[in-house]
This record gives structure tokens, sequence and C-alpha cells, in this order.
């Protein structure tokens, strides 16, 4: 019996992930929570013929806190893509001062009614929204590390398809499994294409496309900003790697074992094997690192990969570096 809820359920990242949820033989719940339209979403999904309940939760008010409470009463995982997408010309960062609200009242209602459940964070700007999360659940004495996660698959699934897309004749995008680390913003975002199958690929590149390729990872976003022409920003891919990330821990849970997936974790802790190595190397908080997933939620990080990296993606790991330690900075001061 597994019960998922999902808060921010009707907008362009909740409905597809919803629905991805919905046809996942291991959830046995789906609970859907929004602040408009999710009565509809909640009607339309409960028709799939897979073998989940689906239930739809909102609040009858601005003060209305029961909506959000009997959404989330014994769930086992919640993911949240709750917040205000990015418009043309809006960094993921301008998000803040909304999303940063949104999110903090969605965690506190997580640490009153489903404190044991694992969180995965969507809500941009996810550098700064995961430490918010962290703070709130701290404050409330419910917080277990290994069982946050900001979800930074999407910089993975597009590493993977746009090397990909370099080499059609002799690579598909399910070749690679690009280790992408840092943050998940921009320049905080550093692919390790050096590493792995994809660094003999990387090779055979220019310099100026080697940097092409980075860059189009780091900003990748915009170009679906850009093509959504003010309609906002990504939400099929966005949907498609936060369900990756779920499936991937209800597995964990389940007892598969050795699945790593790279996400944004705290590493100001001992609960999870290598995150005091990993503060060390990076001297921050938080990071994105492949992580090895438990029955527990973050068993291990595998910091060896930022040893391996080369120099050149160390150098740019110094500039995600700076930039990632503003922006966490942000989120544990509004959390103060
Ligand atoms: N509680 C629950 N849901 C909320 C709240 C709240 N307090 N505030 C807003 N929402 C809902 C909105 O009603 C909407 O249905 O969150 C949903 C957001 O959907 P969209 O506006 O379509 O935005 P989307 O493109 O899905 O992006 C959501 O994810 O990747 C990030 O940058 C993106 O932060 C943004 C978020």
């Amino acid at each position: 019996m597994v019960k998922v809820a999902v808060l921010g359920a009707a907008g362009g990242i909740g409905q597809p992930l919803s629905l991805l949820l919905k046809i996942n033989p291991k959830i046995s719940e789906l609970s859907l929570f929004d602040v408009v339209n999710v009565p509809g979403v909640g009607a339309d999904l409960s028709h799939i013929n897979s073998d989940s309940t689906t239930s739809s939760h909102l609040p009858s008010s601005r003060e209305d806190k029961t909506a959000l409470a009997s959404a989330l009463k014994g769930a086992d995982l919640v993911v949240i893509p709750a917040g205000v997408p990015r418009k043309p010309g809006m960094t993921r960062d301008d998000l803040f001062n909304i999303n940063a609200g949104i999110v903090k009242s969605l965690a506190e209602g997580i640490a009153e009614n489903a404190p044991n459940a694992f969180v995965l964070i969507i809500s941009n700007p996810v550098n700064s929204t995961v430490p918010i999360v962290a703070e709130t659940f701290k404050k409330a004495g419910i917080y277990d590390p290994k069982k946050l996660f900001g979800v930074t698959t999407l910089d993975i699934v597009r590493a993977n398809t746009f090397i990909s897309q370099l080499y059609p004749k002799e690579t598909k995008p399910s070749d690679f499994n690009i280790a992408v680390v840092g943050g998940h913003s921009g320049e905080t975002i550093v692919p390790l294409y050096s590493l792995g199958n994809s660094g003999s690929y990387l090779e055979k590149l220019s310099e100026e496309d080697k940097k092409k390729l980075i860059n189009r990872v780091q900003f990748g976003g915009d170009e679906v900003v850009q093509a959504k022409n003010g309609a906002g920003s990504a939400t099929l891919s966005m949907a498609y790697a936060g369900y990756r990330l779920a499936e991937s821990i209800l597995k964990a849970v389940d007892g598969s074992s050795g699945i790593t997936e790279c996400a944004f974790v705290d590493l100001d802790n001992t609960a999870i094997k290598g995150a005091k190595e990993a503060k060390e190397l990076v001297g921050l908080g938080f990071f994105s690192l492949p992580v090895v997933l438990g029955p527990g939620g973050a068993e291990e990080v595998k910091y060896d990969v930022l040893e391996k990296a080369s120099a050149e993606e160390k150098k740019l790991l110094e500039v995600a570096k700076e930039q990632l330690a503003k922006n966490i900075e942000k989120g544990v001061a509004f959390s103060k």
C-alpha cells in the first residue's frame, strides 16, 4: 500500500506527473492537492482503470488547512511542483519570493501530517527551496535528510539527450546516464561528460562544441521558455523527470538494490554515507550528486565523481559552487 501526494497537481507539471503516477502499479492511492482546478484533474484521472484510488483536495479558503491535511495524511511520498513557473526574461531566482512562501507553508503541512514521507521538491529555485524545506522540517523536529530530495533529474535527462543528438548514428539517448552535479539553475548545473561512456564522444568535439553542449544543458530550460512564448517553462519533460526519481525511490523502498539517481541532497549530516567527504570537497550544505537509493532513501552520495572530473569540469564546479552558496544561503535565511 503506497500513498503518493502531489502538491500543485493541477499545474502544467502537476497534471502529467499525476498521470504518470496514476499508471504506476506500485501506487495504491494517489492524492492530489492544489489551490485551483484540482477536482477536475482528479475526476479525469479517476476514470483510468489502473488499480489505484484517486482523491482530490481543494481548500475552501486561504485559511483552510484541512484540505492539505487530508491530502497528506498517511502519504509515503510527496512530490511538490506547486508554485509559479518562469516567464520569458525571468530567471529561476526571480521566482524565489513567490515560491519560497508556497513551499514553506506546504512543508509545514508535511511536517504536521506526513512527517515520515519521502519529499521531492520540483518548485524552483530548487537550489533555495530545498534548504527551506530542510529548515522547516528541522524546526518541526522531524527532519530526516535521507528522505528529502531536490529534483535535478531533468538536467541528467537533457544531458543524455543532447549528447546523443550530436551522434545520432552511433548513439541513442538511453545509452547515457551522465552524472550532472551541483545545482539546478544555469551555471550551477555541471554535466560531467568526461566520465563514463560519454567521455570518448566528448573528446571528439571541438573546444567550441564542447562549450556549446555544456551551455545547452545549463540553459536548456530557456529553450522551452522561449519556444512556449510566454506560456510557461518546461512541464512535460519536468513531469517525466520528477516521475523518474519518484519511481526509482519507490523501487528502492521495495528492496531493489543499486539504484542510483543524481539528486540535490543535504551534505550537512552524517546520515548519508559520503556526505561528510562530499561536504569537505565542495564546502556546501547541499549539492546534487549521484545518490545510491535504498529502503531508507538516500543511502550514499558518490562524491568520487568530483575527484575524477576533468580539469575543465573542475573549473565549472568552482563557478557553480560560488553561485550555489548564495542560493543556499538565501533559502536558509528565508527560513530563519
Ligand atoms: N498550494 C498548492 N498548489 C499551489 C499553491 C499552493 N500554495 N500555489 C500555487 N499552486 C499551484 C497552482 O495553482 C498551479 O496549479 O501550483 C501549480 C503550478 O502550476 P503552473 O503554474 O502550471 O506551473 P508549472 O509549470 O507546473 O511549474 C511549477 O515547478 O519547475 C517548477 O519553475 C517551476 O516553480 C515552478 C513549478
